[in-house]
């Protein structure tokens, strides 16, 4: 019998911490909001005789996934085999392809989206359809094996594509305590301005030096994440109520406190400094920090002169957004 060869696709966005970076990591709230507008894609073919072929033409990398896990494989590699033992697949006789335009390591969580476009791809060829708690859950697995203890905000915003309030949940606890997820309603849309130092800084680099202090002074780290909380619960009000002006100040308190967990760096710096004597209502270190990326909360006049003002301050890149 002849069998139609089918190729199915999949896609997940990126995603921008709005406030309460690295507090996250130490059960404080934290907002994210997905960046529809850059995402990450798969493509799983059918492969009839093959086994299990896994492709990132971007990087040059692909690998065949193998039957067992092993310590030394991809995350992606070990998410597809997850994947497929949950969805109750052989695995063999695929071919995935997995692309990105979201900068790597860049705190716009490239991972995630392309660990949740590859579930979603992995499920909707098989026919069976998994909600966003079940594809969050899945890319957090993967992530944890690889990269120790995340918070989850990531892998959870790209599953959902939407606004998240977030508060970590510990899977380690008897029994597993999970986390607090709701989606959150925007009173007014959100215009933000994204600038990329262009430094690659890895999270596991910040979160480590933000624990090893922590370790030497928890009364005060303590207290910088309770204060970083407040911030966000703060946030979360004002963005019910669409007051993005009174947003923006909250931000800039954000950053203040960033600042003193030690996570910024010169270079984020000038591009917050650029962003807001352009006229930004607030802007701020965004992600792990030491790099990466930072992004202004701006209105439509001065977007276009905020953007101007981040490529002059050195930005390797600048991305728009209105979040809904
Ligand atoms: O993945 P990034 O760089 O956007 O940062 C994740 C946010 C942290 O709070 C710093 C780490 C975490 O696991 O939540």
């Amino acid at each position: 019998m002849q069998h139609t060869l089918r190729t199915t696709s999949a896609s997940a966005p990126g995603k921008v911490i709005l406030c309460g970076e690295h507090a996250v990591v130490y059960g404080r709230p934290a907002i994210a909001l997905p960046l529809l507008e850059v995402r990450a894609s798969a493509w799983v073919e059918d492969a009839p005789g093959a086994g299990l072929h896994l492709a990132l033409p971007d990087l040059g990398e692909q690998w065949e996934v193998a039957p067992e896990a092993r310590a030394d494989e991809h995350p992606l590699a070990f998410l597809t085999r997850r994947t497929l033992t949950m969805l109750g697949a052989p695995l063999a006789g695929l071919r995935i392809t997995l692309r990105s335009a979201i900068p790597i390591a860049g705190g716009m969580g490239s991972g995630a989206a392309l660990g949740a476009a590859l579930v979603r791809a992995l499920a909707a060829h098989l026919g069976q359809a998994l909600t966003p708690a079940a594809i969050a859950a899945l890319v957090y697995e993967s992530e944890r094996f690889f990269h120790g203890t995340p918070s989850g905000i990531d892998n959870t915003v790209v599953s959902y594509e939407q606004p998240i309030w977030f508060v970590r949940g510990d899977p380690d606890a008897a029994p597993p305590r999970p986390a607090t997820i709701e989606t959150l309603a925007l009173g007014a849309p959100l215009r933000l301005v994204i600038g990329d130092t262009g430094v690659r800084a890895p999270t596991h680099l910040t979160v480590g030096g933000v624990r090893a202090r922590w370790q030497r002074d928890p009364a005060r780290y303590e207290a910088l994440f309770t204060a970083i909380g407040a911030v966000s619960s703060a946030a979360r009000d004002l963005l019910a109520r669409g007051a993005v002006a009174q947003l923006g100040h909250l931000l800039d308190r954000n950053q203040e406190l960033l600042e003193a967990l030690g996570v910024s760096s010169p270079a984020l710096e000038r591009l917050i400094a650029a962003a807001r004597a352009a006229g930004a209502y607030g802007a701020k270190l965004s992600g792990g920090g030491g790099g990466g990326i930072m992004l202004a909360l701006v209105t439509e006049e001065r977007q276009a002169q905020v953007c101007a003002a981040l490529a002059a301050a050195g930005a390797a890149r600048v991305l728009q957004t209105v979040v809904t």
